[in-house]
């Protein structure tokens, strides 16, 4: 039987170390909780980091047994490897580079070096799982040398790649001293997929000038393969966040909040702590709006959920101590006894929780300065059972290409975001409704099923192409 073997660093289930020894909890971020709903479909396998230093050959046996019951396989990473590959290279430099942070990108030899040594250890990690009938999907940076290392071992699989994060302009390639083999590395995929058509065109516009290869079409004639490149942009299983948005427990989680808050209004907030996701920019507009409007001093919170996130690496790290400064700034200058305009939680949350968060805020706030796609837009979106709440949203999110009904702002111009909250806080219901109605058509029938396929189809059709150019 054929079946698809997910590869990406992060698993969807993460290993944390606890008192009581080793939990199993599902993994953060859009890839993750994208995938993590159509992994286990037709004895499907997903191969990736468990996101935990194990080196214990008894623990490790132990995260293999409970991985494996649930279509898992894990790849082990030293702590050098963390160091060097995770924290360096992928972080340290692509994760910068990708979404126009250059300077903040490291140049280290050691860290490319790293790089190259765990692609090929998630490499031999493969090929002794796949046969020669399995798809192969390889999922983001942290792989991009995996499609041509696996062409080499394996010429005639059908590999398809996706990545998750922007693809800047070719000028940022041109940057990185590794710039030219890691296009080269990609194009060993029979298919390479990205959110929007804007990154599709960075990418093809980079090949051709980096490595001399035209397209016709999106479709790239290397030296030996034809390699179609096209847009998919991503999806969420909406029916699972709807489902949860309106299920008991969310609304009981709701119920309880609302005691706390009484009449306030709730701007939502939800990220990873990245300097990608503008939060710093978004709170010095959540304070204009204070200023500049103070009639919504003590009626409308700030709830701002701010999942802990890479803090091993350096700018991580800075970026907690500005944002911890700034809320505590804002509250200490316009709390009362009875309000807090910023209820900050530095932690991650169970699913149902979430929901109910999703269900209770009024409006969400998704500025990202820089962002592949965004999911939690659309899990917002999903969730808004009754058509209530309004989206604003960054221009420069994947999603804004597709929800064109979200209020659309620059997330680096405070000005107009603070107005955006005002005008999104004074929205009338029947605007909230046409806008939420039109994005939640687009949201559903998108869907990451439907991602899936359009994909899939699309790879299984380059096969084909190339079997008639053969
Ligand atoms: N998320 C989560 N637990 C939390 C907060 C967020 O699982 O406590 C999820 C959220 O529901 C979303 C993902 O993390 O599915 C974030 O994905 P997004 O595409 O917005 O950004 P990314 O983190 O991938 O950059
Ligand atoms: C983004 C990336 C994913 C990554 C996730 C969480 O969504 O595209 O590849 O898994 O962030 O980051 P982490 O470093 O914790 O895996």
């Amino acid at each position: 039987m054929s079946r698809t073997i997910i590869i990406s660093n992060r698993l969807p289930t993460k290993v944390q170390r606890t008192a009581s020894g080793l939990s199993f909890q599902p993994s953060e971020g859009g890839l993750a909780t994208g995938l993590g709903s159509i992994y286990r479909a037709d004895g499907n396998v997903w191969v990736g980091w468990p996101g935990l230093f194990v080196d214990d050959p008894a623990e490790q046996a132990h995260v293999t047994e409970q991985l494996q019951a649930d279509s898992m396989a894990p790849v082990f990473l030293t702590e050098a490897e963390i160091r060097d590959f995770y924290e360096g290279f992928s972080n340290g430099t692509l994760w910068p580079t990708f979404h126009y942070f250059s300077e903040f990108s490291l140049y280290e030899q050691a860290h490319w070096e790293a790089y190259v040594a765990v692609n090929e250890k998630f490499c031999q990690a493969v090929l002794a799982l796949a046969g020669p009938e399995d798809t192969i999907w390889v999922h983001d940076y942290q792989l991009l040398l995996l499609p041509e290392m696996l062409r080499r071992e394996r010429p005639e699989a059908t590999i398809g790649f996706f990545l998750h994060i922007p693809f800047p302009s070719y000028e940022l390639i041109r940057v990185l001293p590794w710039g030219a083999e890691l296009l080269r590395s990609m194009l060993g995929a029979d298919l390479i997929g990205f959110h929007t058509y804007g990154y599709m065109h960075h990418f093809l516009s980079a090949v051709a000038h980096l490595l001399g290869l035209p397209n016709h079409n999106g479709q790239v004639e290397t030296p030996d393969r034809t390699v179609l490149v096209d847009a998919f942009p991503m999806g969420i299983d909406y029916q699972r966040y709807a489902e949860a948005a309106a299920s008991e427990v969310a609304q009981a989680h709701e119920r309880t909040y609302r005691e706390y808050l009484g009449e306030t209004r709730v701007i939502l907030s939800i990220d990873r702590l990245d300097y990608t996701k503008g939060i710093a920019q978004r709170l010095r507009a959540f304070e204009v709006l204070l200023q500049r409007h103070p009639e919504w001093v003590g009626q409308v919170s700030l709830l701002m959920i701010v999942v802990p996130s890479r803090d091993q690496v350096a700018q991580y790290a800075g970026l907690k101590m500005e944002i911890d400064e700034l809320v505590g700034r804002i509250n200490a200058q316009y709390r009362t006894i009875s309000w807090n305009p910023i209820l900050y939680f530095y932690r991650s949350f169970p699913f149902e929780e979430l929901a109910a968060f999703y269900r209770l805020a009024d409006v969400a706030l998704v500025t990202p300065v820089r962002d592949g796609m965004n999911l939690v837009a659309k899990e917002f979106i999903a969730s808004k059972t009754d058509q209530r709440g309004v989206l604003i949203l960054s221009e420069r999110a994947g999603a804004a290409q597709e929800l064109a009904d979200a209020l659309l702002i620059n997330p680096t111009d405070t000005g107009q975001l603070a107005e955006a909250l005002h005008e999104a806080l004074q929205m009338p219901p029947e605007e909230q409704a046409s806008r939420m109605v039109a994005m939640q058509a687009l949201v559903r029938q998108y869907d990451v099923f439907a991602w899936t396929e359009l994909f899939m189809n699309r790879l299984a059709y380059s096969k084909i192409k190339q079997e008639t150019l053969a």
